[in-house]
């Protein structure tokens, strides 16, 4: 016991919260000069992450695990069978445990609820690694690699450096967000920043505001066509792609079951992107004009008892350069994957217009990023300390 409690000491001197020196210090060093990294910062230095997956998973573990790894941390993978979690032990008291042992959660569920239930009784960050509901880290690949496709991006693409432009008071931040900021060089960036007498760091509304800018600028305002099923994929892009000034165009059978949920519909409204939507039940209709054509699986996971039902129901949507004649000339393809060729046939989908598998990649940078700012970032000063 004695050695026991030296080792809970000694331990506590490097783990969050209790000892954030380490953690902080690694924080600073990416945050100083973040365009020249010359390795990633070991934010997560010490640090466990528990992967509770109760779902299958490639792309998002595969992700997570090396991402972990690479900011010196290490990603614990807990799968169904492996872990206690809805057998012996309830999601509130499994929460419970991995916060007084990890730093961090990175949970695919099935229900949603069940990650409300995760986050709302850890003390650790809990992440959504997809839920029958919502799949935000999609969203975020997805977005990195509109913006890394230079046909879609700002003809005259000022390309700002993120970290060249200064942070200043909310009235700068508007004006930032009206007037491209040019590239700059970090001297005259720091010139900016003193002219600016903008020492301090942003508020959260003001650097997030910045965010959205910034993510405007990069890309022309898009068409964007969705074809097939109202899923998990489907519903964070109906809350993103609007909010950066992009038009959604959607088609799915025309059943209720296949069309967005209450739940999902009701924030799409309230963040006011209804707007910019557009829902049919025709295909040829949506895809008009797109710059990307998405799809996602017609079954998604926990849906296979509705296998037959669903390829009948979805008979027509399946994306090929017929249905897309109508789409811009040229119309890029998207997808998550896993891919079946119900939804795309593989001349779209192994063609040049397909951007999967860069978008596939780009979940490891994604997730390695969100890792390094929610677990290893100051997200944790702000959550109770209760252990
Ligand atoms: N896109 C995606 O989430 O893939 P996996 O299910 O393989 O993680
Ligand atoms: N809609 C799919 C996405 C897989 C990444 C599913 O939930 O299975």
């Amino acid at each position: 016991i004695g050695v026991a409690r030296r080792l809970k000491t000694a331990s506590r001197r490097v783990l969050p919260p209790a000892g954030p020196t380490l953690r902080e210090a690694a924080w600073k060093e990416s945050e100083t000069n973040p365009t020249k990294l010359s390795a990633p910062p070991q934010t997560l230095r010490n640090m466990s992450i528990a992967l509770l997956f109760s779902k299958r998973s490639t792309r998002t573990r595969v992700s997570a695990e090396t991402a972990a790894q690479l900011l010196g941390g290490q990603a614990i993978f807990l799968g169904k069978d492996d872990v206690q979690l809805g057998v012996n032990e309830s999601a509130r008291d499994t929460a419970r445990i991995l916060s007084g042992m990890c730093q961090g959660i990175f949970a695919r569920v099935g229900d949603h609820s069940e990650i409300e239930e995760l986050a709302k009784y850890a003390e650790v960050p809990v992440i959504n690694a997809l839920s029958s509901l919502w799949h935000p880290t999609q969203v975020l690949a997805d977005l990195q690699t509109l913006m890394e496709e230079k046909s879609l991006q700002e003809e005259a693409d000022p390309a700002p450096n993120p970290y060249s432009i200064p942070y200043s008071s909310s009235s700068s931040t508007e004006n930032a967000s009206q007037t491209p900021a040019p590239e700059t060089s970090e001297a005259s960036s720091e010139q900016q920043q003193t002219e600016a007498g903008a020492s301090e760091k942003p508020s959260n509304a003001a650097a997030a505001q910045h965010r959205v800018a910034r993510a405007r600028r990069r890309l022309r305002p898009l068409t964007i066509a969705y074809v097939g099923d109202s899923a998990n994929v489907l519903h964070d892009m109906l809350v993103t792609y609007p909010r950066l000034g992009h038009k959604l165009q959607v088609a799915s059978p025309p059943d209720p079951r296949y069309r967005a949920p209450t739940a999902v519909w009701d924030k799409v409204v309230e963040l006011g992107c209804d707007k910019d939507i557009e829902w049919t039940a025709d295909p040829r209709e949506a895809v008009k004009g797109a710059d990307v054509v998405f799809t996602d699986t017609w079954i998604s996971m926990g849906q296979e008892a509705e296998y037959e039902q669903r390829v009948k129901d979805f008979q027509g949507y399946q994306v090929t350069e017929e249905l897309c004649e109508a789409a811009k000339e040229s119309w890029k393809f998207m997808h998550c994957l896993p891919r079946k060729s119900h939804e795309v046939d593989d001349e779209v989908f192994y063609g040049p217009r397909s951007l999967v598998f860069r978008e596939a990649d780009n979940r490891k940078w994604t997730i390695m990023a969100l890792f390094h700012l929610m677990f290893g970032g100051s997200s944790f000063k702000a959550l109770p300390h209760g252990r």
